[in-house]
């Protein structure tokens, strides 16, 4: 057995929580329990689990301060920002809690007499939910509360770096009347992960796959649960586009930007990706959007900061190389230096002290355009590209064109210019007026191409992830009635004309 010690971002000498991480035998062990724990679960009535889902809601909800405490000291997210995750998990609760008295069916005609046809939603068996440390508390609770909800039993291995948020978040579900058997969490490497979850898949052992990551990670388990015959449910990247029309609003569209490109540092993966601008305006809001990027305040997660740390070295590790995707072509704005916040490379108005954490100088690269390095890759960091367009139809290309289909966003006032992108836009999301990140949770979330394999989360949607349609007729003629060939016709004359 390793230990992983998860350390706070902002002061990594302090160690928020210590865990062994999972051998592969450990992953199965725990699929297996949650395997055998599933039909006495699926057993009780649906009513009485969303019963269980509105007591977790409400622990949450009284739990809410001590959790959005452990997220901001464990992965670094704005305290504010931290209370809005958790609020998500109570939303997701407060959704799901009365599914339980729905989980509809449906009676449909029979094309027959004397026979009825119905629909049943089944829950597909033991899920494992595999989760990143971006969103610790309000991604994982979009699998689990409808997954259990529903009637499956779970395995959910958290990000490490996020181990002590899964395992408080596990206590509130225990608390709330889950049984330890219905939800099982495993803190593991992803190595280790994916070993124990081929054995899981080979043995019969889990029936669905849930992951919410990077593009590559995704590619990699989708092929494995596309092997069981399992169609997953993954939740990747995003490169997501804001696009600005000449007549926007500029103080909302530099507000938006500033929110959803550097808010929780970048790293979310609706974070805003490349904000593609009108020729006529691109100077104005170039010349804003820097100004304002400037002026933001980072630093100790905790004060009232734009954004705090990335979460750990490795996230630094790789904006770094990102950076390094700058050329000679482009143009860089937006702090008083780039990549990680030292003494000796300091940002203005920084709070805290920046050589305790891992802190990132918030970066805006000018003249993105496809090509670049920079125009296809997640950056998921503080880093947002700038490029300028002529017309609509160039705008959306150039949004389109890296194959990313997650979030996206325009800012206008003409319908048609809305409802064209709307028609054109690839990404599974768009937000009119508004930020690429932030959406709803009781939405479809998810994405298209590089972004996903077309699952949706959230809302009644993601009932389509857990359950199966079970479709049952019911004959009491007596006879058999022989679908297709039994026909009931009753007289026409086709050649009635007026
Ligand atoms: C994620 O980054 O994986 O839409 C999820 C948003 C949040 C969820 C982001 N409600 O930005």
């Amino acid at each position: 057995m390793t230990t992983f010690e998860s350390r706070n971002p902002s002061r990594f000498a302090s160690v928020v929580t210590t865990v062994e991480l999972a051998d592969a035998p450990t992953f199965v062990a725990a699929c297996r329990s949650a395997h055998d724990a599933q039909p006495e679960w699926a057993s009780i009535p649906a009513p009485a689990r969303g019963r269980v889902i509105a007591q977790v809601g409400r622990l949450v909800e009284a739990n809410k301060d001590a959790l959005s405490r452990l997220v901001t000291e464990e992965i670094g997210k704005v305290f504010a920002e931290a209370l809005g995750e958790v609020q998500e998990v109570v939303d997701t609760c407060d959704f799901f809690l009365g599914e339980g008295r729905r989980l509809y069916g449906q009676t449909v005609p029979s094309e027959m007499r004397d026979k009825q046809l119905f629909t049943f939603r089944v829950p597909v068996g033991t899920a494992a939910i595999v989760t990143a440390a971006n969103f610790p508390a309000a991604v994982p609770s979009w699998y689990l509360v409808p997954a259990l909800l529903s009637g499956n039993t779970v395995v959910w291995k958290p990000a490490e770096h996020a181990a002590g948020i899964a395992l408080a978040m596990a206590e509130l579900f225990y608390a709330g009347g889950v049984p330890r058997d219905v939800l099982k969490v495993v803190v593991a490497d992803g190595p280790t992960t994916y070993d124990g979850l081929e054995t899981a898949l080979t043995e019969g052992l889990v029936q669905k796959l849930g992951f919410t990551g990077s593009t590559d990670v995704g590619r990699r388990l989708g092929e494995l649960a596309g092997r069981h015959l399992q169609s997953p449910c993954l939740e990747l990247g995003g490169k997501n586009p804001m696009v600005v029309m000449p007549d926007a609003q500029l103080d909302l569209v530099v507000e938006g930007a500033l929110f959803s490109g550097f808010g929780s540092a970048g790293q979310r993966c609706t974070s805003l990706g490349t904000m593609w601008v009108h020729r006529d305006i691109y100077d104005t809001v170039r010349d804003r959007f820097i100004a304002a990027t400037e002026k933001a305040i980072v630093g100790d997660p905790f004060a009232d900061v734009l954004f705090g740390p990335v979460i750990d070295e490795k996230y630094l590790i790789n904006h770094e190389k990102n950076l390094a995707m700058i050329t000679d072509r482009h143009r860089v704005g937006g702090s008083t230096g780039i990549g990680r916040i030292t003494a000796a490379n300091p940002r203005a108005g920084f709070i805290g002290d920046p050589d305790a954490g891992w802190f990132v100088h918030p970066t805006i690269v000018e003249n993105i355009a496809p090509g670049d390095a920079l125009y296809d890759t997640e950056t998921f960091g503080p880093l947002v590209g700038m490029g300028a367009f002529d017309t609509l139809d160039e705008a959306i290309e150039l949004a389109n064109g890296h194959g990313y289909g997650l979030s996206s966003a325009i800012y206008s006032n003409d319908p048609q210019t809305i409802w064209r992108f709307r028609e054109k836009i690839s990404a599974g999301m768009l937000s009119v007026n508004n930020t690429t990140s932030g959406a709803e949770a009781h939405l479809p979330f998810g994405g298209n191409g590089r972004s996903g394999n077309g699952s949706r989360q959230s809302g009644i949607w993601v009932l389509d992830q857990f359950t199966r349609w079970q479709s049952m007729n019911w004959d009491y003629s007596g006879s058999l009635q022989k679908a297709q060939m039994d026909l009931i016709e009753l007289p026409c004359d086709m050649d009635y004309r007026l």
